[in-house]
């Protein structure tokens, strides 16, 4: 135990791949978000859409997870999950929230805060009908974030839907959808030596994106 805490102080990586400068950067994130998804991409970083959501409970307690952005524009980031699900609830009582991506090939980190929408149920039909047939069950069968009493309460659940919707044709759960978290503000933040990191910061003011550099 003694020896992973030592090893711990001996983990030290200095990034020197890559620099951000204003004159590199694009005027709007979103395009400057969809040029460094595409080189995430090209890197072949395991799970490139992989991004932590924090959300905040109505006591001001807050809580992160682990999601899939499944899609991004000027509209915001999108991802799928369970309305009664723990995030659900706390997204319910307060739309604050914070998306958080880190590419560690690229020595990329960006950090997205905003506010969080459903989205509107074509947008989450049409999603869920893309799914395979198994996930479609999977949104039936789990009350996402409650307690259960044991694995096979789970597979019983699902044998159920399985007889219940034989076919392709699963309807979408009322609970099961999407929500779109609308950024205000939006970090890049590229690793350099010495820790003097670039990081980029635009926030958005009346529709348009204000752009600053901030000490690393
Ligand atoms: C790589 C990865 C991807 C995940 N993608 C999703 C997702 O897209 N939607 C989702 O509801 N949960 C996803 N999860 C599970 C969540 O991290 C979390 O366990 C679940 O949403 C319940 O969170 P909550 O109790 O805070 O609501 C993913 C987990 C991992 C590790």
């Amino acid at each position: 135990m003694e020896d992973i805490r030592n090893y711990i102080n001996t983990l030290r990586h200095d990034f020197s791949k890559q620099s951000l400068t204003e004159s590199d950067a694009h005027s709007n994130p979103i395009d400057q978000f969809s040029q460094w998804f595409h080189e995430a991409v090209d890197a072949k970083v395991n799970e490139p859409n992989a991004m932590t959501l924090c959300t905040v409970s109505a006591e001001c307690k807050p809580s992160a997870r682990i999601l899939l952005l499944r899609n991004f524009n000027e509209k915001g980031f999108v991802f799928y999950t369970n309305y009664k699900s723990r995030k659900g609830e706390e997204i319910e009582m307060n739309q604050n929230a914070a998306l958080l991506f880190f590419w560690p090939e690229l020595e990329r980190q960006v950090r997205i805060e905003g506010i969080i929408e459903k989205q509107s149920k074509e947008e989450s039909d049409l999603y869920f009908n893309s799914r395979p047939r198994t996930s479609k069950l999977g949104a039936w069968t789990s009350p996402q974030s409650k307690v259960i009493r044991d694995r096979k309460m789970l597979d019983e659940a699902y044998g159920k839907f399985d007889k219940e919707y034989p076919g392709e044709n699963v309807p979408r759960p009322e609970h099961w959808g999407g929500y779109v978290l609308k950024p205000q503000r939006i970090e890049f933040w590229q690793g350099r030596p010495s820790r003097l990191h670039d990081r980029l910061l635009f926030t958005n003011e009346n529709d348009n994106w204000k752009i600053e550099r901030l000490a690393p």
